[in-house]
């Protein structure tokens, strides 16, 4: 009687701590993702900034509000500092150790196509698209200021020799990109729509595409 009396606490304990080791394992990719406040993965339109009437504050205050999804943790994992990827709503560095290689398609025997594939994979959580591959080191964006990633986007020398349409293009139609929206595994997506975050930022070039203060 005593000693099974004992057995049940010690499993009692047991699940209790398995539950709660298990629990912080899955806390961890779906923290941000349980309640995440609407305000936050919300854009504001263009047209709320159609009443600021010096066009150069209001490029900045544009691009600001894309600013949201810029420095989103769905696409600053892909425009790391350093040449390792970053995973999770946490940013930690990609696991396993995996590197950019020549062309940000991996090292050989480690190319991101070995594990992500044309789609995502919510199965085992791993994102996919047929272009999957790590931005080149000029385009890093981790731990850099919304003016300095401003800056970097226009950059032809830095851009990957993009001029503002191709830049646009880019932001507002590229699949690889809009990925950010649908990044499946309970991920939080990135702010608002690719539309509108098209849309805000072809109304910051129409303003002049002036950056905010480094
Ligand atoms: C050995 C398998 C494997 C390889 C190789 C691999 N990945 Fe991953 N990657 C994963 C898995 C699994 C996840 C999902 C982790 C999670 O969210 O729990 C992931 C997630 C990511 C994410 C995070 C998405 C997000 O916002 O949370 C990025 C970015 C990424 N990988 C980039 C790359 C790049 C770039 C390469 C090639 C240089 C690459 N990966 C190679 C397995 C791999
Ligand atoms: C799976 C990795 C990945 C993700 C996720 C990703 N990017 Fe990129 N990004 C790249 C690669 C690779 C390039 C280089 C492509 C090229 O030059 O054709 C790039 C280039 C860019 C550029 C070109 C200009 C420059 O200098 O940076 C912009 C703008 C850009 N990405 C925006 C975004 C935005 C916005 C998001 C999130 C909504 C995002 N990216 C998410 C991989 C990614």
């Amino acid at each position: 009687m005593h000693a099974r009396g004992l057995a049940t606490a010690d499993s009692a304990l047991v699940l209790a701590v398995c539950g709660a080791l298990f629990g912080f394992a899955l806390g961890e990719g779906q923290s941000q993702t349980a309640s995440p406040p609407v305000s936050s993965n919300a854009l504001r339109p263009v047209s709320a900034f159609a009443n600021i009437g010096d066009p150069h504050a209001r490029a900045v205050a544009l691009f600001e509000e894309a600013g949201k999804v810029l420095t989103h943790a769905r696409c600053v994992n892909c425009h790391p500092a350093s040449d390792r990827p970053r995973q999770t709503d946490a940013r930690r560095p990609h696991q396993p150790l995996v590197v950019r290689g020549a062309d940000g398609h991996g090292a050989p025997g480690m190319a991101c196509a070995t594990c992500h594939h044309v789609g995502n994979f919510d199965p085992a959580r791993v994102p996919g698209h047929p272009e999957w591959h790590l931005a080149p080191a000029s385009m890093a964006w981790e731990g850099r200021s919304l003016g300095a990633i401003c800056e970097q986007i226009k950059d032809p020398a830095r851009n990957g020799g993009k001029d503002m349409a191709a830049l646009l293009h880019h932001m507002g139609e590229d699949s690889l990109v809009g990925w950010a929206w649908a990044p499946g595994a309970s991920r939080t997506s990135a702010p608002g729509t690719q539309a509108a975050f098209g849309a805000l930022m072809r109304a910051w070039v129409d303003a002049g595409a002036h950056c905010p203060a480094q």
